[in-house]
């Protein structure tokens, strides 16, 4: 019997109405419940609580919305969205209610890790909690990370994640990172711009921070018939006003975001 048919069961509500998927964040289990109405959205949660004795709290996920991707996230049953999750031996402090925290970048993250090289200065542009950077710092040799986040809330728990993996290497900072660029010269090995949409209005801090030979992870949103020429373009654009040469190393789907609508990332090398 599927959890779904198994939830059927517990709440008498058919099994054609009761979402498929949903995400566990810790111990927190999160469920987009758009055509329930609240009374079935309390008994899906309780069967749910019972169902899965792991999960202390069950919430409906809205949507992520705005610049600072704040999700959200309305509790239906238990109690306390602060949960600790694991992944890939990196534990992640957060609270589920007020940050996102894609499982489908799961590859990108173990991909990344791959790819660094011993002594490298890296920049992690959209760090969040420490997605990418906590891994690398974990799993790599890098010399040092810089990461910068501007959601005070995000930031506060990047923090208490680099004290709880017990990480040396990564410096946190509270800030724009289009602002932040200005700081650091180019200086970067590696730079990682985990966000989407609009990313390319931050490709001039990217290559501002970039040194020559720096590996730029350029993450954006493109339907199929932008890809992969609308990309390109962008970065050609911004190469030029820097007077800097690229070179495209790698494309790939991350994730389908929407009907023909994918979550990318470019790899680019700046000669
Ligand atoms: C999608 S989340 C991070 C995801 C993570 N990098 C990943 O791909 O798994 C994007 C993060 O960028 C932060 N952010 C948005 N605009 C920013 C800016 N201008 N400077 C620094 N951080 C920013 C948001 O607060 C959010 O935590």
């Amino acid at each position: 019997m599927t959890f779904k048919q198994k939830l059927a069961e517990a709440t008498g509500i058919k099994a054609d109405r009761i979402p498929a998927s949903y995400q566990i964040i810790g111990d927190v289990l999160l469920m987009k419940m758009p055509k329930l109405k609240q009374k079935e959205k309390q008994k899906i949660a309780a069967s749910i609580l019972v169902l899965l004795p792991y999960v202390k709290t069950v919430c409906e996920m809205k949507e992520v919305k705005g610049e600072l991707r704040e999700p959200v996230v309305i509790a239906i049953a238990g109690n306390g969205t602060i949960t600790t999750h694991k992944e890939n031996d990196v534990l992640y402090r957060i609270d589920a209610a007020k940050i996102m925290f894609s499982k489908g970048n799961l590859s990108e993250r173990k991909r990344l890790i791959e790819h660094v090289k011993e002594g490298e200065t890296i920049i992690d542009m959209f760090a969040g909690i420490g997605y990418f950077s906590l891994p690398i710092a974990k799993f790599t040799k890098a010399k040092e990370i810089f990461s910068i986040e501007k959601n005070p809330t995000s930031y506060h728990y990047l923090t208490e994640n680099i004290a709880l993996n017990k990480i040396s290497n990564i410096i946190a900072i509270q800030g724009d990172c289009n602002i932040a660029a200005r700081t650091f010269g180019n200086r970067a090995d590696r730079i990682i711009m985990g966000y989407f949409p609009g990313t390319e209005s931050f490709l001039p801090a990217a290559f501002w921070m970039a040194k020559s030979g720096c590996m730029i992870h350029f993450h954006n949103v493109y339907t199929e018939k932008e890809l992969w020429k609308v990309p390109a373009g962008q970065i050609k654009h911004v190469s030029e006003a820097f007077k800097k040469d690229f070179e495209i190393i790698a494309k790939k789907k991350v994730k389908s975001v929407g009907p023909r609508k994918w979550h990318v990332v470019v790899d680019f090398r700046v000669l």
